[in-house]
């Protein structure tokens, strides 16, 4: 226990400061409350530095070693008490389920705040999961915001994640913060483009030397693909179907261009003109007749991208591919559908759902490399 206790002590006056001083002083208490067990040992030294992906439909946060926590971006709320009732997957289950007096609501529309008090209260509430009780330390925060993001937006975000619990907040656009998280050489002086493709807004971007040369935001996504199914069977069958339907169907049987295989998938809808239940069975090209015009879009934003960056650096591209990030690059067929249509291989990533919050993380201790690039508050 000695032993433990100098070791902090060493830590803490390295860093000199009021924070360490506060972090050497809950280190202390976590040692008193928990004794030295391993487990606790690791909880004790929680790393300062978080990670934060704000999504349109997922918030994940991370540390520099692992994804701590990834939630659907959804409260539940008690309408007449403003009370919170349930938070992410528990409140996304609520989703259509629930009486007049409670009110399911996304507080993210294509990629930025719509609902700062909500936003503020889902942050703080992950915020506060992955630090556990003990929040004498806070962390220093990295949070992805959309690249094309208003500086109302930008302040909104900023707000929201002091609000939130962190002591000191930085905004990374999307696609820079994808590229370092699929390590993508952006520090040397060659192109790298990234296409995400999210729940409520789609991104293209090429970097280079650490910044951006190129970007475009379409503000639509996989929401809006959904509305194209929705759409789509309203149109041909009569039937209407809910958007949780609608993104079973896409995920399920959807793809972006005709498939070798055809699936199908019976789902329940309601008839418009009788008001009654009606099943409808979709198969995978209906799926793609259905997308043609919000992909249409997709490749739209990824070839304006393309023709506002310079001769050079579209050459390295050519070389290396575009890397494709976010859900929407989960979409069965996209990859080929941009590699035609943009005359550039591309690619799926590793790990295209948390690439973004670990690239946020990873900005933290390359701050002041980064910081000419980043977007200010
Ligand atoms: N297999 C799949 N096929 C097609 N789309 C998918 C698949 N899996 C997930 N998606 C879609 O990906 C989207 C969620 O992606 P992601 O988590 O990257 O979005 P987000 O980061 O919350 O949104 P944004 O970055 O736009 O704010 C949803 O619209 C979901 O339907
Ligand atoms: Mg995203």
């Amino acid at each position: 226990m000695l032993a433990i206790e100098c070791a902090l002590r060493r830590r803490a006056v390295r860093f000199h400061s009021l924070d360490s001083a506060l972090s050497f002083r809950y280190h202390r208490m976590v040692y008193r409350i928990y004794g030295t067990g391993k487990r606790h040992l690791r909880m004790a030294l929680f790393s300062k530095d978080l990670g934060i992906d704000l999504g349109t439909m997922f918030t994940r946060l991370a540390d520099a070693t692992q994804v701590l926590v990834q939630q659907p971006t959804i409260v539940a709320i008690e309408a007449d008490e403003q009370k919170m009732v349930a938070v992410g997957q528990e409140a996304l289950d609520m989703y259509g389920r629930v009486p007049e007096s409670i009110e399911v609501a996304r507080p993210l529309k294509n990629g930025v705040i719509a609902d700062y008090e909500i936003t503020e209260t889902l942050l703080a509430y992950l915020i506060r999961q992955v630090s556990g009780s003990m929040r004498l330390i806070r962390p220093r925060s990295m949070v992805s915001v959309p690249y094309s993001v208003t500086s109302v937006e930008r302040r909104a975000v900023y707000e929201a994640i002091l609000e939130a619990g962190s002591r000191e907040a930085h905004l990374i656009q999307q696609p820079l913060a994808a590229a370092l998280g699929i390590d993508l050489p952006i520090g040397s002086p060659s192109g790298n483009m990234v296409i995400c493709l999210g729940g409520g807004c789609t991104e293209a971007a090429v970097m280079a030397m650490y910044g951006i040369v190129s970007a475009e935001t379409l503000r639509s996504g996989g929401l809006d693909f959904d509305d194209a199914i929705i759409n789509y069977v309203r149109r041909k069958y009569g039937v209407s179907i809910g958007q949780a339907t609608a993104e079973q169907l896409k995920t399920r049987i959807g793809a972006a261009v005709p498939q070798d295989i055809e699936n199908s998938m019976e789902v329940q809808g309601q008839d418009q003109v009788t008001g009654l239940p009606r099943p409808v069975t979709l198969t995978t090209g209906e799926i793609v007749e259905a997308l043609q015009d919000p992909l249409k879009s997709v490749v739209e934003t990824g070839r304006r991208v393309l023709e506002k960056t310079p001769p050079e650096l579209v050459a390295d591209i050519i070389d290396r591919g575009v890397a494709l990030c976010g859900g929407g690059a989960l979409l069965r067929g996209i990859d080929k559908l941009l590699t035609k249509s943009l005359g550039i291989p591309a690619y799926l990533v590793d790990s295209p759902l948390t690439c973004v919050v670990e690239g946020t993380v990873k900005a933290l201790p390359m701050y002041n490399i980064l910081r000419r690039s980043l977007p200010q508050v």
